[in-house]
């Protein structure tokens, strides 16, 4: 070929090579470690729904529901590398990037009811809380709720001295690990994903979770029995990279934030919800019993546990702490 031609030729390949790439829609990988029929996992979906439509293709969101992607603390790894670009991660997994405060969350009875933890999560102390992620490189979208825990293991647990001595699985919270110190039984930090096989072998022998994570793991198969303490929450926050969503083009970034409230609506209406069915589809496996403490019950629970926000002042911060109660008690 002449070379005038062949400069052509090549000077065409890169123009049609740019105009692919400028063309190619942006992907987002958006890993979670919950089942797809869970608040977490269908919030999501709604999500990618949203997002897809409003940015007419432009942007396509990639799902990695169940730990398909990563486990629990590679997920946060990967997305600061930037191997993700957003997760869900629940609200007690924050501490070991750094931002312990988040850990407030996982106090035993810290919200009364729903209503509470919302005028926390939508007020100035939910702002401030995910304002602390962006020195990490993470950005907090949105909070998304599922709901409150309970205990499971193979024996009945009506009071909290019956805790004694059980081996309950954990998630990666101090606040966590001393209140199951506090009921005299051995916490254990593990990854979601590894839970269900560690209660069927007995490596540990119970957990705590809202009915919608018990019920989709199915961990009511190998767990006799379920206690309505309802004694923390476990929520989400949606984040993604930060430097990832700067570099996104601003009409976009807008379109994926009408989504994101659209999809955090979404979570919050059918959060309660998913955990009642779940809880009834626990009953009627009949693998499980199911059992709710009695008035005098619940306030042993509750005289047991409480003392854990006193203790954990000083992680957290006793000012934190004070405002919480305050607006929960509002
Ligand atoms: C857990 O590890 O128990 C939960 O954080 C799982 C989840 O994301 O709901």
């Amino acid at each position: 070929m002449n070379p005038r031609h062949l400069v052509i030729a090549l000077a065409f390949n890169v123009l049609l090579l740019t105009q692919a790439l400028a063309d190619a829609p942006i992907i987002i990988k958006f890993s979670h470690v919950v089942a797809r029929d869970t608040p977490k996992g269908k919030a999501a979906e709604r999500f990618k729904e949203l997002a897809e439509a409003t940015t007419k293709g432009r942007v396509k969101i990639e799902l990695y529901p169940n730990s398909t992607l990563y486990k629990d603390k590679e997920e946060l790894e990967a997305l600061q590398l930037g191997a993700v670009q957003m997760l869900a991660p629940s609200l007690a997994k924050f501490a070991p990037l750094g931002v312990k405060e988040f850990e407030l969350f996982d106090l035993p009875y810290i919200f009364p009811d729903k209503a509470a933890l919302d005028r926390v999560t939508d007020g100035p102390i939910g702002r401030d809380l995910l304002k602390k992620l962006e020195s990490k490189g993470i950005l907090g979208l949105a909070y998304w709720d599922n709901g409150f825990k309970m205990m499971s293991s193979n024996r009945p647990m009506h009071v909290p001295a019956d805790m004694k001595g059980l081996k309950m699985r954990i998630q990666a919270s101090k606040v966590l690990d001393e209140q199951m110190r506090v009921l005299g039984a051995n916490p254990q930090v593990m990854a979601f994903s590894e839970v269900y096989q560690a209660l069927q072998t007995g490596v540990v022998d119970g957990a705590e979770n809202p009915p919608s994570n018990l019920y989709t793991q199915k961990m009511y198969e190998v767990q006799k029995h379920l206690t309505v303490t309802n004694h923390g929450y476990i929520g989400y926050a949606v984040i993604v990279n930060k430097k990832f969503w700067d570099k996104l083009p601003a009409e976009i970034r807008t379109q994926l934030d009408g989504a994101m409230k659209e999809a955090s609506k979404y979570a919050d209406a059918i959060a309660q919800q998913e955990n009642d069915v779940a809880l009834e589809a626990v009953k009627k496996s009949g693998k499980t019993l199911i059992y709710t403490p009695t008035d005098k019950e619940k306030a042993e629970w509750r005289k047991a546990l409480l003392p854990v926000q006193k203790t954990m002042e000083d992680r957290i911060g006793k000012a934190l702490i004070e405002s919480v109660n305050k607006e929960a008690a509002r």
